[in-house]
């Protein structure tokens, strides 16, 4: 069993115990009647946020873009996008959700820029530019294709050509988002300074996007051919799965700079802790865990995708939990990711039922949960008409399914036209789900079968115990092949979660565990008190009992 690092106190960190809720800023609130969310919205909900039970908001990029991937091209790390507001709005904000007892962690994109960015403009403007090297340029092969055969992960290839400079330059997303180069120490000083400035403000943490993108194989080599075994199980094969990403990422030297990274993290420590979280789809679990650091002293957790990648059964599920235990290194922190803007929606992966044992499941495993806005209430994805379509992924490679826009429509709040969002006579820049009358915060408050009130009281027992928030993990062997069961411990304190992943009733023999009281069902049927020796679970029933140790 891994032990976590506490503070000098004893007590884990905000970030261990806690619970992050991701906020995608276009779709939470919108205060201005733009019919696009901004920080005077975020800052009206706090309230509800502070109920709900969640410790740490993370707010996709608010940085100043032209919007080619909605914020993910940024064209100034130092300032906020008018469109959400100003930096006052900004600062307010922050005051506001430090008053309400919660972190805010900011979205921080190393791997590119904008092609905006006054870094890129003058980097293309000559091959003398002091800032030309700042971004990764190559010379085209001698027939005047691109340099190597890497791939855009939004389709086609990752080198545009320049007719300026007459070479190519590297992006690994879309040509508007043209891709740094990290060898340069210039690069790795401004980017540095531009944490500095949001860590001076006060901000708690980074989400570091594609954090392993940002170092490549110095030679550019060619990537080998894959048998192509998918990015995302919920998302169909494009052809940049027809690669090996063998030398288009997560280059060794990554770790250098993350080391680095930290030490900047760690020079705030003084005044309270501050996390990064990076993003990395990375499936080899030694190799993720290897960005915790040798000595933990890279990032503070590397997003664990893996729940996404899993088949939805039990066995599956809990092979995966098991692995990342065992992966772990000694007092590394885990966490576990179901849901964010760049995925399908719970319900519409999993049905209602499951997206029910999924909150279960995700809120009582050992390792910080990442919610994503709307998961509470069970919001699922959104049909997009054609000519309503955003998503340049979406718009790029038609007919695939990978367009993320059904999964970033507005908060839906109550039962009014715009769900609350936006004004009724405003058109929210995507739309409002249709089911928005009954799927909503306002109506389901009130229901205490609804989805927010399994949240509430999933996120309310997450906090009260510490053996949910930072006990131990024993996986119970005694179960069924479609139940996971396990157990959280810590000192006297013991749960177990039980968890069927079919559609059939399942009877478990827990014998050994005694009695115990129901804490939380996913179904509302359900006596208080339980024998263990005669546990029977509804379909997609989920169950959190205490245990007298
Ligand atoms: C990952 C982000 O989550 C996604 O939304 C974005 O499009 C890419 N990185 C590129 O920044």
């Amino acid at each position: 069993m891994t032990t976590i690092r506490p503070d000098s106190n004893g007590s884990p960190l905000w970030w261990q115990s806690g619970v992050i809720y991701q906020i995608y800023p276009r779709s939470f609130q919108d205060s201005n009647a733009d019919g696009v969310g901004d920080l005077p919205g975020i800052a009206s909900r706090l309230d509800y946020l502070q109920a709900l039970g969640v410790d740490a908001i993370w707010l996709s990029p608010i940085y100043p873009s032209p919007m080619a991937d909605f914020g993910y091209d940024v064209a100034d790390y130092t300032a906020v996008h008018p469109i959400f507001g100003t930096m006052a709005d900004f600062d307010a904000l922050l005051a506001q959700t430090h008053a309400a007892g919660l972190r805010l962690i900011l979205d921080f994109v190393p791997n590119h820029t904008s092609d905006q960015h006054p870094w890129f403009v003058e980097s293309r403007s000559s091959r003398h530019n002091p800032r030309h090297d700042w971004y990764m340029w190559a010379d085209a092969r001698p027939d005047g294709s691109p340099p190597n055969n890497w791939l855009s992960v939004f389709g086609g290839p990752a080198w545009e050509w320049d007719g300026a400079t007459g070479q190519y330059y590297l992006h690994s997303f879309l040509k508007q988002q043209p891709d740094l180069n990290w060898r340069n120490p210039a690069v790795k000083a401004a980017m540095f300074d531009a944490v500095r400035f949001w860590l001076d403000r006060g901000v708690d943490g980074f989400r570091i996007d594609v954090a392993h993108y940002i170092m490549k194989d110095p030679q550019l080599r060619d990537n080998p051919p894959s048998s192509g075994d998918g990015r995302f199980i919920h998302k169909p094969i494009g052809e940049y799965d027809t690669q090996l990403h063998l030398y288009d990422h997560g280059h060794p030297d990554v770790h250098t700079v993350y080391r680095e990274l930290r030490q900047v993290l760690g020079s705030y420590d003084g005044s309270r802790p501050r996390m990064a979280v990076g993003e990395i789809h990375l499936f080899d679990w030694q190799e993720w865990a290897s960005y915790y650091g040798r000595n933990l002293d890279e990032l503070h957790m590397p997003f664990n995708f893996g729940l996404l990648k899993v088949e939805w059964q039990a066995r599956a599920v809990r092979q995966l939990v098991d692995t990342v235990e065992a992966v772990l290194p000694a007092g590394a922190w885990p966490n576990y990711v179901l849901s964010n803007h760049d995925e399908s929606r719970i319900p519409s992966r999993y049905g209602l039922a499951g997206a029910r044992l999924a909150a279960m499941l995700r809120l009582t495993l050992r390792g910080t949960p990442t919610l994503y806005y709307g998961d509470e209430l069970g919001m699922a994805d959104v049909p997009i008409p054609p000519d309503r379509e955003q998503d340049p992924w979406g718009k790029r490679e038609p007919g695939l399914g990978v367009g993320r826009d059904p999964e970033r429509t507005p908060m839906q709040w109550d039962d009014s036209p715009n769900a609350g969002f936006t004004p009724a006579n405003v058109e929210p820049w995507l739309p409002v789900s249709p089911d928005y009358r009954t799927v909503n915060v306002q109506t389901e408050r009130d229901d205490p079968a609804s989805m927010l009130n399994l949240y509430w009281q999933l996120l309310a027992w997450r906090r009260q115990s510490p053996a949910l928030h930072s006990g131990s993990y024993q996986p119970v062997e005694q179960a069924p092949d479609d139940c996971f069961v396990y157990l959280r411990r810590r000192a006297d304190e013991c749960v177990l979660v039980a968890l069927n992943f079919s559609n059939q009733e399942q009877r478990l023999n827990l014998r050994a565990f005694g009695e115990g009281k129901v804490l939380v069902s996913t179904r509302l049927d359900r006596a208080e008190r339980v024998r263990l020796a005669d546990l029977s679970l509804g379909s997609s029933e989920g169950v959190l009992i205490g245990l007298s140790s």
